[in-house]
């Protein structure tokens, strides 16, 4: 099958390509690499000893979006081409909406125009369109009110989605909402490398273990949860990515068109101060860390209810903290 991952040299999008193309999947990559690096795509061959396609283009780009959808005889899509630090959203809104909505509407628009039959869609959604839990575990039918700016223009992208769905033929899109994807491929050759200074928790830790001068910063040891740290669900890069192969073989298995949501999730919160002792544990390593307040936005408590993916796409999380923190560290020696 011949796939676009949007965001292929990224975090999440590296894995999906390696993943795809080591089971013979035809892989192109769509990135502009405003937070990646060219030198993954080496990497991503070395691991699936394949000739992943690579374009250097902007999904706004109509002209060579267009060119590559045509070339590549496109049908199926995972999209994760976006911007998502949830701080510098709230600071530039402009390019935030402009990416991650107007980004998604010119590339669902180039597919309509330019693919005949059916075509399958799969998204990168975020936990954070569910905003304030009115109860926990969240599920797909929990209230939808994000909290911050980078939520709402993923809750706008899905709204998109669900009126082509409506109004358009042939359409078939699995929205996936994610929740705290960390850890990196078995190869030890890609994973979590941000640009600039990184802000999710995981790339922190690396960069404040025992042999780094960095400190941890936890914001908040104040929340209302076990250890007063905040608790998430920690969920494994290729667990995740095993549940885009597995909603794209559901649309594509499926008599009538589908539009669906499901959350991408084990079940299980852990705490901030839980995953870094585990992470001690487990890679015999130290990290430095201290204290500081609560970071502005930050829920103090979520998880997913993860039973719809079970029972539709039979897809369930199977790897552990413990392979969440050493398969990080091992990326991380190699390529630190
Ligand atoms: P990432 O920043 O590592 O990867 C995104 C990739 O998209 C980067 O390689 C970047 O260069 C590329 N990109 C950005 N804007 C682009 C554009 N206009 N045109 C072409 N390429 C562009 O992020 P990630 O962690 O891999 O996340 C992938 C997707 O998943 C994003 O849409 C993100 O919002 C979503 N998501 C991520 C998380 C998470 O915790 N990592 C959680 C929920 C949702
Ligand atoms: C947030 C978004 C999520 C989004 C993700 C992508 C919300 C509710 N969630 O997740 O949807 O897809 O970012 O970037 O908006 N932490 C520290 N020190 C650090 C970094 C993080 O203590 O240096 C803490 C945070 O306060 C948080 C937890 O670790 O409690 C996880 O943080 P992070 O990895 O940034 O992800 P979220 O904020 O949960």
């Amino acid at each position: 099958m011949s796939v676009l991952v949007t965001g292929g040299l990224g975090y999440l999008g590296s894995h999906a390509a390696t993943q795809l193309s080591e089971e013979g999947n035809d892989v192109t990559i769509v990135d502009n690499l405003s937070n990646s690096s060219i030198e993954t795509l080496e990497r991503l061959n070395e691991i699936s000893k394949n000739n992943i396609k690579f374009f250097e283009a902007d999904i706004r780009d109509t002209d060579q979006l267009k060119y590559i959808l045509k070339q590549n005889e496109i049908k199926s899509v995972m999209h994760f081409a976006g911007l998502k630090s949830v701080r510098k959203s709230e600071i530039e809104k402009k390019e935030y909406f402009d990416v991650n909505v107007n980004g998604t509407k010119t590339l669902v628009d180039l597919m309509e125009n330019n693919i005949e039959g059916d075509k399958y869609f799969v998204f990168s959604s975020s936990a954070c369109v569910y905003g304030k839990p009115s109860y926990l575990p969240y599920d797909e039918d929990h209230p939808l009110a994000p909290e911050n700016y980078y939520g709402e223009t993923k809750l706008e992208a899905e709204k998109y989605l669900k009126k082509t769905h409506t109004k358009k033929n042939k359409w078939n899109i699995v929205i996936l909402r994610y929740f705290n994807p960390i850890g990196a491929h078995a190869s030890s050759k890609i994973g979590e490398l941000p640009l600039g200074k990184p802000e999710n928790l995981m790339p922190n830790i690396l960069n404040a273990t025992s042999n780094n001068k960095q400190t941890l910063e936890i914001f908040g040891s104040d929340h209302e949860t076990k250890d007063g740290t905040a608790v998430r669900d920690f969920i494994h890069v290729t667990d995740l990515i095993e549940g885009h192969k597995d909603a794209l073989n559901f649309m594509i298995n499926k008599p009538k068109e589908v539009f669906d949501v499901f959350n991408l999730g084990t079940g299980y919160g852990y705490s901030v101060l839980e995953l870094i002792k585990t992470f001690e544990k487990v890679n015999n390593k130290k990290v430095n860390f201290k204290f500081s307040k609560k970071r502005d936005g930050d829920l103090a408590i979520y998880y997913a209810e993860s039973k719809k993916a079970k029972k539709f796409l039979n897809w369930e999380a199977k790897l552990s903290l413990s392979d969440m923190c050493k398969s990080s560290w091992e990326f991380y020696k190699n390529y630190k």
